[in-house]
């Protein structure tokens, strides 16, 4: 563990704080373990590090018992894999470290052997750990398991699971290294206050007033999906400021995970993903690429190891939950008079917009961020900024490029990223990393410009935001 990521203080309030950021740090073991993917031609994105291992695990055969296929499929609803399975190792075996800055936590080993994994849990502990955050003997899990989202399986489901992980798993005899934080962080017992404060204890209850595809979808993105422990921004304590939409606007609004920022899942007075044909957002979680953007960052682990394998049905449910989020009267919500452009209607006016038409006439000279886009970034993402069909995204009116957040972009661009590799679109076709020819001015002027042309909204970025992150990427010495 590097000093520099310790902050120390033992009073009580940053050991909670503490409980806090190990949920947030969830992954970033795998970044620790190829911090090189910043430097290199970025063929394997970070994130997609413990990927290669779970396809390359032995599937399981099918099995006859329905109960157990159904435990199989809500165990990739889960995501359980990507966290509890080491790079190179059997599935299930745990032993993934995720580096936080109290130290390094371990996952582990969920696999049916009584000694090594879960194989002695009865029914009712595996419950309880996965809906409260306690083991088998009674010790409380680090928030860094998302058993406050866990929370809200239903009996029906949480038995499905269980029957898999007893008899749809291969048992892995070995046991991780132990999870060994140092004090003041070693005491689980912190849990019980982190707990009183955050697990909201009780399975999902349905919206009478919603649909049946609307509960369902509530039901996947809040239960299973986790998908607020990246979307959803934390308080101070780290916990999620919102577990669901009946606690607030700040549901799915957004928040920076492992180095990327998640973006909001909701309507915002800027374009978002809700704004989306359900179509694309089925297509999106399904191949991981629509044809105007495509998965990065963490969100690459989640569409390869879960979201993938979910049914149409399932995924078109979760769109009809996503886009019902912030929306007004039926339409996209707008804190703003102005009517929202959708990124549709940018697109149809891109060709047009002087950005374009300054980049194909070649009359950019004095502006930098033109000049730099002109040289770095045209060939693929075009002069009209509308990208290839599911191979260069298209910038024009893209949820990425106008976030809030410039976070990911300045990652994207110092240190380049691949799209997952899924069943429906193998190719996991890669952007370049330009953060060892473009300076910090570089990079900011040329994101400056892409977020203000093509008809785009976003804040210009700051050399210092750009320095910022690449400070991150600097890979952490082993032995400080
Ligand atoms: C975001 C990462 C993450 C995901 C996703 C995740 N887990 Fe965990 N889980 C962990 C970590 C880390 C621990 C160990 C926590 C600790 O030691 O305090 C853990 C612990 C557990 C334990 C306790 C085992 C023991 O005795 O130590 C069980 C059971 C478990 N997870 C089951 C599951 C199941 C089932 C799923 C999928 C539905 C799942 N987990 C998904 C990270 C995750
Ligand atoms: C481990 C963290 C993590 C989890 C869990 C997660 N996401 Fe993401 N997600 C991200 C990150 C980071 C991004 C930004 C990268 C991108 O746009 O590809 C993202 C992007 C997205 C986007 C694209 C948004 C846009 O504007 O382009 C969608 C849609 C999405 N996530 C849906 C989901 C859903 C649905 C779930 C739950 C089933 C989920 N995510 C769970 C991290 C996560
Ligand atoms: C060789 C082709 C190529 C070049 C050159 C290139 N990109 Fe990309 N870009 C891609 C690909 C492919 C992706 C999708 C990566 C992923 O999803 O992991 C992408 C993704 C992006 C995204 C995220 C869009 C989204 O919806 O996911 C942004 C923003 C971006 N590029 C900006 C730039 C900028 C700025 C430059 C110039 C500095 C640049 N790109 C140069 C191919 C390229």
């Amino acid at each position: 563990m590097s000093a520099r990521r310790v902050y120390g203080g033992v009073a009580v309030a940053v050991v909670l704080l503490g409980a806090g950021a190990w949920a947030v740090a969830q992954k970033s073991g795998e970044q620790s373990e190829a911090p090189a993917a910043a430097a290199s031609a970025s063929m394997a994105a970070p994130a997609s590090a413990p990927v290669a291992m779970a396809a390359a695990a032995p599937a399981p055969a099918a099995s006859a018992d329905p109960v157990l296929e159904h435990g199989r499929y809500l165990a990739r609803a889960g995501d359980c894999v990507s966290c509890h399975t080491a790079p190179g190792k059997p599935a299930f075996g745990g032993g993934l470290p995720m580096k936080t800055p109290f130290g390094t936590i371990v996952s582990t080993n969920i696999s049916p052997d009584p000694q090594a994994g879960i194989g002695a849990y009865t029914e009712a502990e595996f419950a309880r750990a996965l809906r409260e955050g306690i083991a088998r003997d009674g010790h409380r899990l680090y928030p860094a398991m998302p058993y406050p989202s866990f929370a809200r399986v239903n009996d029906e489901d949480m038995h499905a699971l269980f029957t898999f992980f007893r008899n749809g798993v291969q048992p892995v005899a070995q046991k991780p290294p132990a999870t060994d934080l140092p004090w003041p962080f070693s005491m689980r017992s912190l849990m019980i206050g982190w707990n009183w404060i955050y697990l909201d204890k009780g399975v999902y209850q349905g919206d009478a007033a919603r649909s049946a595809e609307w509960n369902r979808g509530a039901y996947l993105v809040q239960g299973l999906g986790h998908c607020g422990d990246c979307h959803t921004p934390r308080s101070m304590l780290g916990g999620v400021k919102a577990a669901s939409e009946r606690k607030g606007e700040v549901y799915l609004s957004g928040a920076v995970i492992d180095g990327w920022y998640a973006q909001p899942l909701r309507h915002t007075d800027r374009p978002t993903m809700a704004q989306w044909s359900s179509e694309d957002i089925v297509q999106y979680l399904q191949s991981g690429r629509t044809s105007h953007t495509a998965a990065f960052g963490a969100m690459v682990d989640v569409v390869q190891n879960s979201t993938q394998h979910l049914s149409t049905q399932d995924l078109q449910a979760v769109a009809v939950y996503l886009q019902s989020l912030g929306a007004k009267d039926g339409a996209q919500a707008s804190s703003t008079s102005t009517p929202q452009a959708t990124q549709a209607s940018l697109l149809a006016a891109a060709p047009q917009h002087p950005s374009a038409l300054a980049l194909r006439n070649g009359t950019v000279e004095g502006n930098s961020g033109a000049m730099v886009y002109l040289n770095n970034c045209n060939a693929c993402h075009r002069s009209d900024g509308t990208g290839a069909d599911k191979t260069f995204p298209a910038l024009a009116g893209n949820s990425v490029v106008n976030a809030k957040d410039p976070t990911s972009l300045i990652r994207l661009v110092l240190a380049g990223s691949a799209m997952p590799s899924t069943a429906k679109a193998p190719s996991p076709i890669a952007m370049p990393d330009f953060g060892w020819r473009l300076t910090d001015a570089d990079v900011a002027s040329v994101l400056s410009f892409a977020r203000s042309s093509w008809g785009n909204q976003g804040d210009a970025v700051t050399p210092a935001q750009v320095a910022k992150v690449r400070d991150t990427l600097k890979p952490v010495a082993k032995n400080p």
